[in-house]
């Protein structure tokens, strides 16, 4: 062991004590505030990153987030970006990630990256049509901006603390827009990224209905099997419907109209009055 070495190894033990202690007091002084919007502006990152693969990510307006570090740990090459100073009151420290000090209004970074990310940042900055451009320009042709802000369908509001009543009237020193859809018509492309987001949507609704379904039946299999007389359940059975008669083996199904369709089998019994009842 060198005489150098020694120090280092101190420094890298102390440093791991630091941060493992900060981890738990921050652990212990949890406090349930209430759920914001990051789960869904973080859900639709993701789920444009697992459709387009990038190999390399830009992530503007990092701030303190595990965003980038997220990202790293799926694989993607990733890059984050901050203008530290205009925005953070004193020096803001990113424990997760490497964040250059770089300002979108004038990257010192080059490109380009396959995909770009900028999370809950451009509301904040006042020139965001220079940002946009900017950002667009760091991008691979062919590559994918995300993008999340607040949005209100019909009206752009340039300062959401300058609002009568605001609570953050003297809290922040940056601005907050709502960006509205004027501005953000869509071109031939963003379209096309759009009607695949929504036919994925269609195909996720008709998965979920399958799966109700199923589970359903499933469900209605066990109770029918709980039963004493046994009911022979079939989905996509004849449908022509039996009825009145004297029957102990109904062969039933559950049709989409939510009605019980029963039918006499081969061998006639006398009815179970609790299938006679569920066959109603
Ligand atoms: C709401 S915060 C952090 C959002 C973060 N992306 C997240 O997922 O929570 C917005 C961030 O944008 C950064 N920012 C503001 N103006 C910027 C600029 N011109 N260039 C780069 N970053 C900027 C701020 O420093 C701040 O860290």
């Amino acid at each position: 062991m060198s005489l150098l070495s020694l120090p280092k190894r101190l420094i890298q033990r102390l440093g791991n004590l630091y941060a493992r202690e900060i981890g738990r007091r921050e652990y212990l002084a949890q406090e349930f505030l209430g759920i914001n919007e990051r789960s869904v502006e973080y859900r639709f990152a993701f789920e444009h990153l697992t459709q387009a693969c990038p190999r390399t990510v830009l992530d503007v307006g990092t701030g303190r987030t595990a965003l980038p570090h997220l990202m790293r740990s799926c694989g993607f090459l990733v890059t984050a970006m901050d203008n530290i100073k205009d925005y953070w009151p004193s020096a803001m420290v990113n424990r997760h990630y490497h964040v250059l000090d770089d300002d979108i209004l004038k990257p010192k970074i080059s490109g380009p990256f396959d995909f770009l990310t900028c999370i809950s940042t451009l509301e904040h900055i006042r020139d965001h049509a220079r940002a946009m451009r900017n950002m667009l320009s760091l991008l691979k042709p062919g590559g994918r901006l995300v993008v999340t802000f607040p949005y209100n369908e019909k009206t752009y509001v340039e300062n959401v603390y300058a609002l009568p009543g605001s609570i953050g009237a003297d809290k922040y020193p940056f601005m907050t827009q709502v960006f509205s859809r004027r501005g953000v018509e869509k071109d031939e492309r963003a379209r096309a990224i759009e009607e695949i987001e929504v036919e994925k949507l269609r195909q996720d609704q008709e998965d979920e209905t399958r799966i109700i379904w199923s589970s359903a039946r499933n469900k209605i299999k066990e109770i029918l099997e709980l039963v004493k007389d046994p009911i022979f359940f079939e989905r996509n059975g004849d449908d022509d419907e039996g009825g009145g008669g004297r029957t102990s083996r109904a062969t039933t199904e559950w049709t989409r109209t939510g009605r019980w369709h029963a039918r006499r089998d081969s061998n006639p019994q006398p009815a179970d009055p609790k299938s006679a009842a569920l066959s109603n």
